[in-house]
């Protein structure tokens, strides 16, 4: 079942968090954008994907078309961004044959409240993320004991979370330059990256 849930409980944004994001919009590039993937991580089809923060659905749709994963979830808060990633995923699966197996949750809220509990891997372009999503990506991803990857592009407070690696200097849809830095961690025991 898709789940496209609009308004509950979305924060507005902030002028610092506005100001964040209009800055990354400026150069944010349409639908499809990958980001070039340095193979890091074994996916397998029981792993759960989340993008925290996921804009226009690039992320959450490369990876619902690229990947066996079952479960697909973006969560964004700008609503015009969430409707137009409710838009691109329909116009892929208008377009192309999807295993119908395969799910893709978008959902219009705040990552602070919605649950992606059952999360294995994490995504999250967090850049423009304030303190207090900080802290929510922080805290939720250390209780939840099945998180193989966590991937942030900003450096985590401290935590209890296994550090893996970083990848520096990696294009992205929402920056001219190959620029961004993503940090890498774990929550299971033995996972490591594949390529480091
Ligand atoms: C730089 S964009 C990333 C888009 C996409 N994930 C990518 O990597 O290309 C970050 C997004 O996070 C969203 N965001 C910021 N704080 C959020 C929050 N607390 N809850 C949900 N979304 C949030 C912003 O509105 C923005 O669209």
């Amino acid at each position: 079942m898709d789940v496209h849930r609009t308004g509950m409980g979305a924060p507005r944004e902030t002028k610092r968090t506005q100001a964040r994001t209009r800055s990354a919009y400026r150069r944010y590039r349409a639908f499809p954008a990958p980001i070039r993937s340095p193979r890091m991580a074994e996916v397998i089809s029981s792993d759960v994907f989340t993008d925290l923060g996921s804009g226009i659905g690039n992320v959450a749709v490369q990876v619902y078309a690229n990947t066996p994963m079952r479960r697909v979830r973006g969560i964004e808060f700008v609503k015009e961004r969430h409707n137009d990633a409710v838009r691109h995923a329909e116009e892929f699966k208008r377009t192309h044959q999807v295993d119908k197996d395969k799910e893709i949750l978008l959902v219009n809220g705040d990552v602070c409240k919605e649950d992606w509990s059952d999360s294995t891997i994490v995504f999250s372009s967090s850049t423009c993320f304030d303190d207090r999503a900080m802290e929510c990506l922080r805290r939720n991803c250390e209780e939840n004991p099945k998180l193989r990857y966590l991937v942030s592009s900003r450096e985590l407070p401290p935590t209890t979370l296994r550090p893996l690696g970083v990848f520096e200097n990696l294009d992205t849809s929402w920056s001219m330059k190959s620029d961004v830095t993503y940090w890498v961690y774990s929550n299971v025991p033995g996972v490591k990256l594949r390529d480091a």
